[in-house]
């Protein structure tokens, strides 16, 4: 069988990239470029990496390197995957796709143009939890769907107080471009995908600006004196075409009593869900709600863990061997910047907006 030859761009979550490309049969790792010496360093030493790269754009000129990863800062998210694109390379792009719609419509018409498979990492889609609750939904088990709450809050958890994540011309924004895409990824895409018709937000900045809050364990170095420019906690309603709500809460900072967790809970008419993770336990708790001759019914089923950023890889490998459609493509990341410039305009405005009209 012939491989598809990989390079990934960024060594921080970079590496959990080259896990999946690792454990994936029609993948052979080739390249990876960064920055920083002693993360790509160990890397290669780790994954035995042929090829090592300072700057991308020379990875890129490698003829014999068909697909990447872009693993970098968001900032960098468009000028790499445009540059990869144009290189005539398959692109996977990690969450957000990009800062701005402006920048995630400019990578999804690349893509187009190039012929090439374009995706993007929504990595909790992939953890055995999420997906098991998803097919649930998908399959109708829960009958129709109406409200989904999601949530990732952290006590004291700002990746980096001062780096790239606390600055909003560099990530975009604060948890809820971080964390809360992923969350408002797994609702919609557990309801179906159904369009948005409203949107009502709110953001807040209280901890960060007074240097509280950093993630003491956190892998990011912290730059003192830097100004605190993101939002560190944020709560948005969303209203849907199907009738459905979603309501999301995310904060990288804030007096609670959570140290890290993040959770979906759906229902329908017929049955619910519940999904739990607490300080990132690799299988989180789940608990099935429905009822049996007038009395309610929890189940839990036992789950086994399964390695979430894998899953997106073995889907990215699906399309590129295979011709099996990109899931989640560029459209969803696409949609969900819009949604998430969407929440940030209603929060700055103080009110429900209208979407997609
Ligand atoms: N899906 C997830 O669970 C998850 C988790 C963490 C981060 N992320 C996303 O991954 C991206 C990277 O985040 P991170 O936490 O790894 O950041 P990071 O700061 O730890 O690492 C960024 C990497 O990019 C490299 N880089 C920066 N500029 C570069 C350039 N010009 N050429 C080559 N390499 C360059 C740096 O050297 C570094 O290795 C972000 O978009 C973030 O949102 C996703």
């Amino acid at each position: 069988m012939e491989q598809v030859r990989i390079g990934v761009i960024g060594c921080g979550i970079g590496a959990i990239h080259l896990e999946g490309y690792e454990q994936e049969p029609r993948a052979k790792i080739m390249a990876i470029a960064g920055l920083d010496e002693d993360r790509c360093a160990q890397l290669v030493q780790r994954f035995n990496i042929p090829q090592r790269y300072r700057d991308y754009r020379d990875m890129l000129e490698n003829p014999e390197i068909d697909a990447v990863s872009v693993a970098v800062p968001n900032h960098l998210h468009a000028e790499v995957a445009l540059a990869a694109l144009e290189a005539g390379k398959h692109v996977l792009v990690e969450k957000p796709l990009a800062r701005t719609i402006a920048e995630a419509e400019q990578i999804v018409r690349a893509g187009a143009v190039s012929g090439k498979v374009l995706g993007t990492i929504f990595d909790k889609r992939g953890r055995c939890d999420m997906e098991y609750v998803g097919k649930l939904a998908h399959a109708g088990y829960f009958g129709e769907l109406y409200y989904v709450k999601a949530f990732w809050v952290r006590r004291s958890g700002i990746p980096g107080l001062g780096s790239w994540f606390t600055k909003k011309e560099l990530s975009g924004g604060g948890p809820l471009i971080d964390l809360g895409v992923h969350m408002l990824d797994l609702s919609l895409w557990m309801l179906g995908n159904p369009d948005v018709t409203t949107i009502s937000a709110s953001t807040f900045a209280k901890l960060g600006p007074q240097g509280k809050g950093n993630w003491p364990r956190g892998r990011f170095q912290t730059v003192a004196g830097e100004e605190y420019g993101v939002e560190d906690l944020a709560t948005a309603f969303l209203r849907t075409s199907n009738g459905a709500t979603v309501q999301l809460e995310v904060s990288w900072a804030s007096f609670m009593h959570e140290t890290d967790a993040y959770g979906v809970e759906i229902m329908g008419d017929k049955g619910g869900a519940r999904v739990y993770v607490k300080d990132y336990a690799k299988v989180g708790e789940v608990q099935l709600f429905s009822d049996l001759n007038g009395a309610m019914i929890d189940t839990t089923p036992r789950l086994y863990e399964q390695h979430s950023h894998g899953r997106m890889i073995s889907n990215f490998m699906d399309a590129i061997v295979d011709g099996v459609p990109m899931s989640p493509n560029g459209d969803e990341g696409l949609n969900r910047v819009r949604l998430l410039e969407a929440i940030y305009e209603s929060a700055e405005r103080g009110r429900e907006l209208e979407f997609g009209v």
